[in-house]
């Protein structure tokens, strides 16, 4: 049972991290130079109103999955408070090679040096606002306040949207006897949540950056129900049906599209039937209509190879080549969280 008090309490909380993010977006804004607008033409935009009311919304529709008992409001997650005030320093001081990169002024695509060895090209570049690539500790301490900077405090409730139809599943399955898997798992955000949320369960984290998975590591901490391995998701480590559950969060528009398949194709060879996988990744092309301009525009001011590609396909049609069955999909702001069933 949820009080009057816990509702507060979520409320609070989450005000206070889209207060804080937002600060850092219009800060920043003031701090970077404005960049030339797109000399094609791009789609509907929303107001700023009809974004905020937006994001209002998939707050709201977490807290009445919470309020129906489906999951347990989300824990505060992240470094201690001066930790996270010198990451939001360190955020700020990057910004300038960041607005360089962006106007073409700067030419670091990746450190020189070893940096990546035996990795994908694909994989070798840098991403959005990333420094480094995903191939430094610097880009992995800084990563989790870009996105949440990008997102105005809803990158973590975006991601925690895959836990609805999670919890729908999982009626009458026991969670100690469910191995999940999360590709691409990054610092590991969404991992914290699942663990939170059901710490019966035994998760494995799978991404290509040591850097990345070290920050999954602090942040989780040492428990033996998560595992963190360097692999690639177009090469899980994992046997033929081995697996009850999969999810992956901002993975799949950071592929290239022939890549993008082999992870899918991945994924439903190490499910087991009946599983469930849940993907939560951009919004693409005509799942807002109204918004489509800002998938024209994001690729236009940040650096992201595949993005244009991915929001204009259809994840659920790329699933049934797979073998994923669509079993459900939400909008989540920016978001689309889509669950599949491996039948
Ligand atoms: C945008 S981040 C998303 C991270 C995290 N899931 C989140 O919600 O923030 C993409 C992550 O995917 C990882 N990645 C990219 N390509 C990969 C691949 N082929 N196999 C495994 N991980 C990959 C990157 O290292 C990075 O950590």
């Amino acid at each position: 049972m949820v009080s009057a008090l816990d509702r507060l309490s979520y409320a609070a909380q989450q005000a206070a991290r889209v207060a804080w993010y937002a600060g850092h977006y219009a800060a920043g804004r003031r701090l970077l130079k404005p960049m030339p607008k797109p000399d094609f033409p791009i789609g509907p935009t929303p107001t700023r109103a009809e974004m905020t009311a937006d994001m209002r919304s998939t707050f709201e529709r977490e807290w009445q999955d919470i309020a129906a008992g489906l999951f347990p409001a989300p824990r505060t997650r992240g470094p201690e408070p001066a930790e996270f005030l010198r990451r939001s320093a360190r955020y700020f001081r990057d910004l300038p090679q960041v607005d360089a990169r962006r106007h073409r002024t700067l030419d670091d695509e990746l450190p020189p040096g070893q940096q990546g060895d035996g990795l994908p090209d694909y994989y070798r570049q840098n991403f959005h606002f990333q420094s480094d690539g995903w191939l430094s500790d610097h880009s992995a301490a800084i990563y989790d306040t870009q996105v949440e900077v990008l997102f105005t405090g809803a990158a973590d409730v975006m991601r925690r949207r895959a836990l609805s139809p999670i919890a729908q599943w999982l009626a009458g399955r026991n969670q100690r006897d469910v191995r999940g898997l999360d590709v691409g798992c990054g610092t590991g955000r969404l991992l914290a949540f699942l663990h939170d949320a059901w710490p019966g369960m035994k998760w494995t984290g799978v991404d290509l950056s040591a850097p990345y998975l070290a920050e999954a590591r602090r942040l989780i901490g040492k428990t033996a129900r998560v595992r963190l391995i360097e692999a690639a998701g177009e090469k899980l480590p994992f046997d033929d049906a081995s697996l009850d559950l999969i999810v992956s969060s901002f993975l799949m528009h950071e592929l290239p599209d022939k890549i993008r398949a082999q992870v899918l194709a991945e994924m439903a060879r190490v499910l087991k039937p009946g599983s469930l996988v849940v993907i939560v990744d951009s919004i693409q092309r005509g799942d807002q209509p109204s918004w489509d301009g800002l998938l024209d525009l994001f690729p236009h001011y940040f650096h992201e190879p595949y993005y244009a590609a991915y929001v204009n396909g259809n994840l659920e049609a790329w699933c049934a080549t797979a073998g994923l069955t669509s079993a459900a999909v939400e909008r989540a702001f920016l978001s689309k969280v889509a669950a599949f069933t491996k039948l």
